[in-house]
């Protein structure tokens, strides 16, 4: 009698760990971005930090349109993040700029870099549970360097100042 209760209860767990799979590999549909990369320079067709488009105004732009398409669903609509399921990205590396030394400034910026460039490579997995899927394959890395470049260019607020009341004077 205890021993079939195990049982069911074993067999209760695989059935609900199914369903968790299934619904995880149901959440992660990726979108890849439609984007006319072809104006980018060409330099930018590396993995290697640090950024090569940082301030290039056309990245920035490029950016913006490939992360609202395929990456604000989860990281929140033009990168603002305060309020999204996954983390809000616009703070990656942006402590590197109080940095007073310039070489050690541009470590920090690389480091981030290179840790954002990671993460949108190979994705996130934890314990086997899929966070986020790879998007290598799907995003080139000029275009990577493009959403970087948007991403920590984008204003860094909640999104939700113009709804304030604003007080009558
Ligand atoms: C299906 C939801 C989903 C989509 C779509 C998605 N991400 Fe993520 N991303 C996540 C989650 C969840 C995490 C946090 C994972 C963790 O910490 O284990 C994450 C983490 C990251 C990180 C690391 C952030 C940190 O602070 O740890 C970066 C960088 C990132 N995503 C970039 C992107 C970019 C760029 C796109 C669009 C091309 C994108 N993501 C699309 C869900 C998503």
């Amino acid at each position: 009698m205890k021993l079939l209760s195990i049982k069911k209860l074993f067999a209760l767990a695989v059935i609900v760990l199914q369903a968790v799979f299934i619904v995880n590999v149901e959440a992660i549909e990726q979108v890849a971005p439609q984007v006319d990369t072809s104006q980018l320079p060409t330099q930018a067709q590396t993995w290697q930090e640090p950024n090569p488009l940082r301030g290039n105004a056309h990245a920035i732009a490029l950016g913006q349109s490939a992360f609202n398409q395929s990456c604000a669903r989860c990281h929140g609509e033009n990168a603002v993040g305060t309020r999204s399921p996954a983390p809000d990205l616009r703070r990656i590396g942006g402590r590197c700029k109080n940095i007073e030394d310039a070489a050690l400034r541009q470590r920090c910026q690389a480091d981030a870099d290179a840790f954002f460039i990671k993460s949108v490579r190979y994705g996130k997995q934890k314990f086997g549970i899929v966070h986020m899927p790879p998007w290598e394959g799907m995003i080139a890395p000029e275009l990577a360097w493009a959403l970087r470049t948007f991403v920590e260019s984008a204003p860094k607020g909640t999104g939700i100042e113009s709804l304030s009341p604003t007080v009558e004077k």
